[in-house]
């Protein structure tokens, strides 16, 4: 794999490893991604200057759907302005009035945001609860159109939906299901859904290649006549500028490395899970992360901003999450680690945690009297 990404950033002078960034294999300063850039600009210029529909159509951009069709093991891709936009396309042209939307509590914002302007019905289920989607399908058995969203890997949980029990209540209740892989592309080689074996069986898939792509922009896969209508009734895709050739480019290059390298994401998991293991260990509330993405939850806000900046203090810069994106009481250091950290870095990792362990259980007691 062509690694060659910065793991350390500059913050208030100090250099600190950086533990919250979606670079996930360290792609975006990588010579191959960076040189597919340049020859894409060298020759189609800085900008496509137009809305794909229009003349900001160029062949790499088919080059690059046609890549990733095959890559997604879907009939046709079409790739938009972003992740943001993806799921704007997606539910903004398959759902309407009269449509049911049964959507993941934890979901990503774009994914209730595309809910909410597509004027359907949304149905919010607890999270990864099977037993309350099943009750909530039941619910609303006679509804003519119903869609299902879930993100595969859960972006402030790094935790994975049940895709299997999904598949089989979506076949059973004749749902359309979509499934955001945006942290789950490249981790997981084509995505979960291929991991699992289930990719024919899932309607629409979408994601970004802002993540473990190391570039920008997003992308939907799916059969030939969804796509068709997307293109047609996609308003981010029809009413924006289409992506610079720069981008195209280096997203090419980021596919075709990653095809190349379908394991290249086994590394990162096995980091997570030695890391992981090292921070239940010390007493730290992991929830039920399973992937790269890794929370530390520590309740409240305040106690949250205390434990980001110490972490600072010993090298380490994290995100610090907080109500509202996340429930009240469970603001989180997120982790997300990367495939290009070595033997260095997991030590650094370890060595903080294990001073902030001491310092958690007095600001705990502190905060808590
Ligand atoms: C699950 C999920 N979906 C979609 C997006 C949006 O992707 P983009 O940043 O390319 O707009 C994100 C970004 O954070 C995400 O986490």
């Amino acid at each position: 794999m062509d690694y060659g990404s910065e793991l350390y950033l500059e913050y208030q002078k100090e250099k600190l490893l950086n533990l919250a960034s979606n670079n996930y294999l360290g792609l975006s300063n990588s010579e191959g991604l960076k040189n597919a850039s340049i020859e894409a600009i060298k020759s189609y210029g800085t900008s496509s200057s137009a809305s794909r529909l229009i003349s900001g159509n160029y062949q790499i951009y088919d080059q690059l759907e046609k890549v990733l069709a095959e890559f997604k093991k879907q009939q046709k891709a079409l790739v938009v302005g972003s992740g943001y936009a993806a799921n704007l396309c997606i539910l903004g042209s398959l759902a309407a009035r009269g449509t049911t939307v049964f959507s993941d509590r934890l979901n990503h914002a774009s994914i209730i945001d595309a809910t909410v302007l597509s004027r359907s019905h949304q149905v919010r289920y607890r999270h990864a609860d099977t037993d309350h989607l099943e009750y909530l399908l039941e619910k609303f058995r006679e509804r003519p159109s119903k869609i299902l969203v879930t993100d595969t890997v859960f972006s402030m949980d790094g935790d994975v939906a049940p895709l299997e029990s999904l598949v089989e209540l979506c076949k059973q209740y004749q749902v359309l299901m979509v499934v955001d892989e945006a942290h789950a592309t490249g981790v997981f080689g084509r995505g979960l859904a291929h991991h699992l074996g289930l990719e024919k069986e899932i309607h629409v898939h979408m994601g970004t290649f802002s993540k473990a792509m190391g570039s920008y922009g997003g992308y939907i896969a799916s059969s030939q006549d969804i796509i068709d209508i997307i293109i047609n009734r996609g308003r981010p895709f029809i009413y924006s500028t289409a992506l610079p050739p720069a981008v195209i480019g280096a997203n090419l290059a980021a596919l075709e490395m990653i095809m190349n390298n379908l394991q290249s994401g086994r590394i990162l998991l096995e980091l997570s899970e030695r890391i992981r293991t090292f921070l239940k260990e010390l007493g730290f509330d992991t929830g039920l992360s399973s992937t790269q993405i890794i929370p530390v939850i520590l309740g409240k806000s305040s106690l949250a901003m205390k434990v980001w900046q110490k972490m600072m203090g010993y090298g380490i810069f994290t995100g610090a999450i907080r109500p509202p994106t996340v429930p009240e009481n469970t603001a989180r250091l997120r982790l997300s680690l990367r495939a290009d950290m070595g033997e260095p870095e997991e030590k650094m990792i370890k060595m903080a945690f294990s001073l902030m362990a001491r310092d958690h259980e007095l600001f705990s007691r502190v905060e808590n009297s």
